[in-house]
């Protein structure tokens, strides 16, 4: 699915880290807002603040695909989306297949065409755990959903507000729900949503366009089915994966970092977690200040939703728990099998052990340079971290993985003093 040629990070490190970095703007609230400006009839989006990455460039292509009309202006960091016709209710399999978050063009597809289809998820994604609960919100609103050998058919019947839940509070489930309840007409409650910081910046960017959304942040979200959405403009939130990432590379390579337009609020149980291993931090408004100058201590993490530790956090703070003095605990919540990272940061000369359902890291060991495979994105962005903190080069791939949801990973480390770049692979 890359657009471009195959790439791998190659890492020199030793440098202590010093400067000042970009935080970017915020994947997981940007991806839905393209979806949701496909919502709005009349008039053109203008998203700010959009992050230059692969999985944004997906959706730009979906939105393309349906007949929307987008320009992404990747150095103004700026999206027009024009959906004033779309033609297509079909996802195409070339880009759908591979991209989870296509899912998220359901609700503009229904309210606009009458019906949506999800081409190349295979037939057995239905009652597959991941996207169920999408599935079950869409019918209880109404919808037909009809399962496929090669595809999923939604089509719109007659969608009106409803009483929904999710047995557990899925982020982008939350997202999408109040998306298709926003113009269907009633009223639409849903139990026990996600509270991670995007949803809310999702809330306000669909109350701008004239939803009717109430409880955002309570876990109990109202929408009340209103006419029409329209087009606006939107400023996304900042990243605070992509925040928390720099602050751990910091952390990881020693030194001292200022990072723009961080929120520590948005770090949830990440800071605290941060501070006991001995990382320092202090706030200017948007600017973080982030320093270590001293032996890290091990640390105990138990991913949970928000505000608790972010799963897509997991992986860097494992690969930090390599250099603190003692043995650390890192347990995985919210997906299986995301401990992919383990076996590579061994070959690195880590000692990480996995035990049952959690993870043993003990540290401190000296790490060195190797070949490592980023799995996915998150593990792809730990072992440039770990990169940075051994001895010798370390070679990541495939890069793709990695700007999946990172934007310019070595141009903003090299100014931070790292050695990092991004080549193609012959
Ligand atoms: N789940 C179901 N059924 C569903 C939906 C979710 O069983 O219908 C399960 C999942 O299998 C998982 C758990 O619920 O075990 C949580 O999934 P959730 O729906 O909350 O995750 P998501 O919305 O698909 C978003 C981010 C992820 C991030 C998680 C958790 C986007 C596009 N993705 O995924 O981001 O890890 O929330 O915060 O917003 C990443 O950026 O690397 C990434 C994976």
């Amino acid at each position: 699915m890359t657009s471009g040629p195959e790439t791998r990070y190659r890492v020199r490190g030793g440098n202590p880290l010093q400067g000042t970095v970009f935080v970017q703007g915020a994947k997981n609230a940007a991806l839905k807002m393209i979806a949701a400006s496909l919502l709005a009839e009349k008039g053109r989006t203008v998203l700010r603040n959009v992050p230059v990455i692969e999985d944004v460039r997906r959706a730009v292509e979906l939105a393309q695909a349906v007949g929307a009309v987008v320009k992404f202006h990747e150095a103004e960091r700026t999206l027009v989306v024009d959906a004033s016709e779309l033609t297509s209710s079909v996802l195409p399999a070339d880009i759908a297949g591979r991209f989870r978050a296509s899912v998220l063009f359901v609700p503009a597809l229904l309210h606009r065409l009458g019906e949506a289809t999800i081409e190349g998820i295979g037939g057995c994604n239905l009652g597959s755990r991941l996207l169920d609960f999408h599935y079950r919100g869409f019918a209880r609103l109404g919808a037909i959903v009809d399962e496929q050998e090669t595809q999923i058919h939604i089509k719109a019947g007659h969608l009106r507000g409803a009483h929904l839940y999710l047995d557990t509070p899925s982020h982008t489930g939350t997202e999408n729900l109040i998306m298709a309840a926003s113009l269907a007409p009633g009223t639409t409650v849903i139990d026990n949503c996600a509270l991670e910081p995007e949803v809310l910046d999702v809330i306000a960017f669909l109350t701008k366009m004239g939803a009717r959304i109430s409880g955002g942040g309570t876990g109990f979200v109202t929408v009340q089915g209103v006419g029409e959405l329209t087009a606006v403009e939107h400023t996304v939130m900042a990243d605070r994966i992509d925040a928390a990432v720099f602050a751990m590379a910091a952390a990881m390579a020693g030194g001292e970092v200022t990072l723009v337009g961080a929120s520590l609020e948005d770090f949830g149980v990440v800071r605290w977690k941060l501070e006991q291993m001995g990382v320092e931090f202090a706030t200017h408004g948007a600017i973080l200040q982030v320093r270590r100058d001293r032996q890290l201590r091990p640390i105990n993490v138990i991913t949970s939703p928000f505000p608790g530790f972010a799963t897509d956090l997991q992986s860097p703070i494992m690969a930090l728990g390599c250099l603190a003095e003692g043995t650390s605990y890192i347990r995985e919540t919210i997906f299986d099998g995301r401990y992919m990272l383990a076996g590579e940061l061994n070959k690195m000369g880590a000692k990480v052990e996995v035990a049952g359902n959690a993870v043993l890291v003990h540290g401190p060991t000296p790490l060195h340079g190797a070949e490592v495979i980023a799995h996915e994105l998150r593990t792809g962005i730990a072992l440039v971290l770990a990169g940075l903190a051994a001895e010798g080069e370390t070679v990541v791939a495939p890069g793709y993985l990695i700007d999946r949801g990172h934007a310019s990973v070595a141009s903003r480390l090299t100014t931070l003093g790292a050695d990092v770049v991004e080549e193609i692979v012959d």
